[in-house]
């Protein structure tokens, strides 16, 4: 286990790009495999986490070069990939397990995926019971990984879903390319839509109609894919940078799909400095450079539809509140029990830790600032988000921090914490 000493620091300025985004990673990767021939795939994320994804497509036959800063994938056609010699390991990835299984339940061998002890402990229910109704043949330790799935031909469905996941929705989703007919989801709110809009580019009618989204099977075009850098990696950054006095940051090739950013609108009615330049669009998703500064925080408050927009950005998130002005709430949150860590614990501990007033309830918490944080001896329970989140802490906290488990990171940014280094003054 790394322990990683955090120091204050008195600034961060620069420029830099953030890995490409994981969500888009995964997806751009899976649909190339499945596509006719070879796609190109610009800035694929770095993360552990998409690595897996690549390691499981390569299990399946499928050829994976990188090549500088493209990937280059053999995509072999919807029936192209052949039954994995071993056990499918999607490590610590929930949208490798997830996603994964809506393609492997249209294959017509039998399978096996599993995880490590994070990802065995998290829900697999969700999207084990509609790939059921569609035809899967799906076995489970007790609703967990790991999973064992016999697909084939797949029965189309119209599925209502009881959690805003864009994981289950993508799962069906992508089944759905293997069942004739339309297979459709109806989704309880708006979560991020990467998997829609790549297969629309990828010559796949999807159609979204409020929350109802509606698949019809069709051969999938290999080409090009941009990766836009992983707002949920920027977001540690722009934290730094509000609070931190006399900062500056650009931060390159964001993705601002409106499904994953709305972290921006809420840090902007908080008060927060920050500027969108040289706005880009590639397959559908939304880019651009973000520069940020230094800003006077407000509390803000986040419930109910608002939460899966902002799930992932969520621990830093709370880092913020503890030096906003006022009480902020966090409510509605209760899925983040069930992420890499139980990250309403995690936060709340680690924030309890550094002197800060927070309140926890089942499935919600409130903190309320400012409050001058003092280092501690902080840990990650395994969770990257709650690593990053905690270094920001450190940065503005006053004396040293020292993170637990902080090699964690790896899991979607491998990168950080040599960027801290880079980027900020001490
Ligand atoms: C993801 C969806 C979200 C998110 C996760 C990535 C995706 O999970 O928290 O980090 O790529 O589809 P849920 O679908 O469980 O909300």
């Amino acid at each position: 286990m790394a322990t990683e000493k955090i120091i204050p620091a008195k600034k961060i300025d620069g420029k830099l790009s953030v890995p490409g985004d994981k969500s888009v990673s995964h997806r751009a990767l899976m649909l190339a495999a499945l596509a006719d021939g070879d796609s190109v795939i610009d800035g694929l994320s770095t993360a552990q986490d998409v690595h897996r994804t690549a390691d499981c497509l390569r299990a399946m036959g499928i050829e994976i070069a990188a090549d500088g800063f493209a990937t280059v994938v053999r995509g072999k056609g919807k029936d192209g990939l052949q039954q994995p010699a071993k056990v499918l390991d999607a490590g610590n990835s929930g949208t490798t397990m997830r996603l994964l299984s809506g393609i492997l339940a249209g294959q017509r061998f039998a399978s096996t995926i599993d995880g490590d002890a994070s990802l065995r402990a998290r829900p697999m229910e969700r999207i084990v019971k509609p790939l059921q109704q569609m035809g899967a043949e799906i076995s489970t330790q007790n609703g967990k990984a790991p999973l064992t799935i016999r697909g084939g031909k797949l029965a189309p469905i119209s599925y209502e879903m009881t959690v805003a996941s864009a994981q289950v929705k993508s799962a069906v989703l992508l089944a759905g390319l293997f069942a004739e007919g339309e297979t459709s989801v109806l989704q309880p709110s708006v979560s991020r839509d990467h998997t829609e809009r790549l297969l629309r580019h990828m010559g796949v009618p999807v159609s979204s109609e409020k929350n109802r989204i509606a698949l019809q099977a069709a051969p999938l075009q290999a080409g090009k894919i941009v990766v836009p850098g992983d707002f949920s990696s920027a977001i540690f950054w722009m934290g730094a940078a509000f609070l931190l006095p006399d900062s500056n940051l650009s931060l390159y090739n964001v993705g601002l799909n409106a499904t994953r950013s709305y972290a921006l609108k809420i840090m902007q009615r908080a008060g927060a400095r920050l500027a969108l330049e040289s706005i880009d669009l590639h397959n559908g998703e939304e880019m651009a450079d973000l520069v940020v500064a230094s800003s006077q925080l407000q509390a803000f408050s986040i419930s109910g539809k608002e939460v899966p927009l902002v799930i992932d950005e969520i621990p830093l998130l709370a880092v913020l509140a503890s030096q906003a002005e006022g009480t902020s709430r966090f409510e509605d949150v209760g899925e983040l029990r069930i992420k890499e860590s139980d990250r309403i614990h995690t936060i709340v501990e680690n924030l309890q830790k550094m002197g800060a007033r927070v309140r926890e309830w089942q499935d919600g918490f409130e903190v309320e600032g400012p409050t001058k944080l003092h280092g501690a001896h902080l840990d990650s329970h395994g969770d990257h988000r709650i690593a990053m989140a905690f270094a920001i802490a450190g940065l503005v906290a006053e004396g040293e921090s020292l993170i637990e488990g902080a090699e964690a990171a790896g899991v979607s940014y491998p990168e950080f914490f040599q960027q801290i280094e880079e980027l900020v003054t001490f």
